[in-house]
């Protein structure tokens, strides 16, 4: 069976999904898929197994000649529903969630707005453009991101007001709306929520990260140097259930499909939901191989069922 792998993607998550693409394709292989490499490059252009340029109708006609495409990009224009969409026109089966939930997803302000709709409680915060950004001042610790990002690019925790404009300028790099969020203090909760085709929701056990003292789970703690995991998370029933129930709420809210992993800060208050990934991190170190692994699938046999419930 052959299974487009895409990787790479014109942001700055690229090298991230190269790693988890690699990932995916080489135990593809393993378990007797065909692995068909194609990457989209830092410009846009698309290449292919042999890593050539090539351009959208020929990469169309690749992913055709696929029985299915798994889609590995992180961050915008891949995660954010483009390729779903992609692939969708190109009636070709994928793996993971459709055009809308990529979409609202990947937007940090309207997940908020769906959260709050559940009932889920989220970071209070602010989205500002350039303009009105302008008109405000520090006041209190913030945290500011772009509203579309992922793997904390642009993400800076501001404790004093001389950090503000610099952080402003940050996010502003990576998006034109930016978030600037009160600062949420809670352990750091990872729930990777798998849907299957019946309807049914694997939910793996949830991930604690241990973060760096009187920090966030930045980009530097994610990808520098090895960032330590506790799985299970050491929870009580009631805050496991709560954290299980929102991720499950929100994965069937946004509309995702394939696994989906949701990020919460737990607060003396209950679950505080930071955000949803419709494409997590699928790298050797990344949290939801490692979390299901705990259940005691393991990567090769999640991948399959993966590719398996997308095939029509
Ligand atoms: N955005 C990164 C890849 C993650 O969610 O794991
Ligand atoms: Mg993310």
């Amino acid at each position: 069976i052959r299974v487009a792998v895409i990787g790479g993607g014109r942001n700055c998550e690229h090298d991230v999904s190269l790693a988890s693409a690699a990932a995916v394709a080489e135990t593809l292989e393993q378990t007797g898929y065909q692995a068909v490499r194609l990457t989209i490059d830092p410009a846009g252009c698309w290449r292919d197994p042999q890593d050539r340029p090539i351009g959208l109708a020929e990469a169309v006609e690749v992913l055709r000649s696929c029985a299915v495409a798994f889609p590995v990009l992180h961050g915008p224009r891949g995660e954010d529903g483009t390729l779903a969409a992609l692939c969708d026109l190109a009636d070709v089966p994928w793996v993971g969630s459709p055009l809308g939930a990529g979409a609202l997803a990947m937007d940090k302000w309207v997940t908020k707005l769906v959260a709050g709709a559940l009932g889920i409680a989220t970071a209070p915060a602010r989205v500002l453009t350039r303009a009105s950004a302008r008109l405000l001042t520090y006041t209190h610790p913030v945290v500011v991101k772009p509203v579309a990002a992922g793997s904390s690019h642009g993400v800076t925790l501001v404790r004093e007001a001389a950090g503000f404009g610099p952080a402003l300028d940050a996010a502003f790099a990576h998006d034109d709306r930016i978030l600037v969020e009160d600062l949420v203090t809670g352990r750091e909760i990872d729930v990777a929520v798998l849907g299957r085709p019946d309807g049914s929701r694997v939910v793996a056990p949830p991930l604690e990260i241990v973060v760096p003292e009187a920090g966030i789970f930045d980009h530097a703690a994610k990808y520098g140097g090895s960032p330590g995991f506790l799985i299970p998370a050491p929870l009580d029933d009631v805050a496991r259930k709560d954290l299980e129930q929102a991720a499950v709420s929100m994965y069937d809210a946004l509309g995702c499909a394939g696994v989906a992993r949701v990020d919460f800060f737990l607060t003396g208050q209950g679950p505080v939901l930071n955000e949803v990934n419709t494409t997590p991190g699928l790298s050797a170190r990344s949290q939801v191989p490692r979390m299901f692994a705990a259940t005691g699938m393991s990567f090769d046999a999640l991948l399959d069922l993966l590719v398996r419930d997308a095939l029509p």
